[in-house]
């Protein structure tokens, strides 16, 4: 009995105890050729991973660790939307559960203050004819006590435990966040990223800021204006130029 309240999302899940990371399972059935709509859940992650080659600190039974899998009709370049999209339904899946207000530092970091609870992890399965699938991963740090988390990661992340003062119920987090995703995926298939983009920027703890942002190559610093239709990062620096950013990691001054 899982309770989901939604129509596609979660219409199949596999529910795994144990695996190393629920993106590789899910790439896997996605081959395969599992439905819009499937969800890889585990209570554990071995090797659970996150942007840029890091380790996700999975630890067992204290948070939500799954991946989504969806198969929208949107050529490659929107695929970053979809993250964007996810963050929206996070947050509001977080405040319906618990009260709490998270915010969104882009493109994918769900924060309290300056400590993260939730990353996104959106990866691609793509051909000549476009998107075969998107697999959505989802890390949301949920029960840990301050002692839970590695050492490398305990001064910058929190769960929401740590910031309710009480344990949280998993499976309704679960369900609420399916929930959310699915309106919100059907809102953008229906009305494009418009609105979307309104809730997001609504959510932001960058839009507006000064930020750092660390690329590969350089590093610029500047004022966050907004993000594109592209959900783009649109950096305006001291000179006065505006400069996309598509990826990095973002520092708030
Ligand atoms: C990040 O902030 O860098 C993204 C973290 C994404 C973590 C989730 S947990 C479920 C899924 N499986 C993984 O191995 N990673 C994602």
């Amino acid at each position: 009995q899982s309770g989901l309240k939604t129509k596609r999302l979660g219409s199949r899940i596999e529910y795994l105890e144990q695996c190393a990371s629920t993106q590789i399972v899910a790439h896997q059935l996605a081959q395969e050729g599992a439905l819009d709509g499937t969800v890889v859940i585990a209570d554990l992650q071995t090797e659970g991973r996150g942007r840029l080659m890091r380790k996700w600190d999975s630890a067992k039974g204290q948070g939500i660790w799954m991946s989504i899998i969806l198969r929208p009709d949107v050529p490659p370049h929107k695929a970053p939307q979809f993250t964007l999209v996810a963050a929206v339904a996070i947050v509001r899946a977080i405040q319906s559960i618990t009260g709490l207000e998270a915010s969104i530092k882009w493109p994918n970091d769900i924060l309290f203050g300056n400590k993260k609870a939730t990353g996104i992890l959106t990866e691609l399965q793509s051909d000549a004819d476009g998107i075969q699938a998107l697999i959505i991963g989802i890390g949301v740090n949920v029960n840990q006590e301050r002692e839970d988390f590695d050492a490398a990661v305990k001064e910058i992340a929190t769960s929401l435990r740590l910031e309710s003062g009480q344990a949280v119920n998993r499976r309704k987090l679960v369900q609420e966040i399916l929930r959310y995703l699915e309106i919100y995926t059907e809102m953008y298939i229906e009305l494009g990223f418009g609105p979307l983009k309104e809730l997001w920027e609504g959510h932001s703890a960058t839009i507006g800021k000064a930020v750092r942002a660390r690329m590969t190559r350089e590093t610029l610093e500047g004022i966050a204006e907004g993000i594109t239709e592209d959900g783009v990062l649109q950096l305006r620096t001291a000179d006065g130029k505006l400069h996309g950013i598509y990826s990095a990691d973002i520092e708030l001054k």
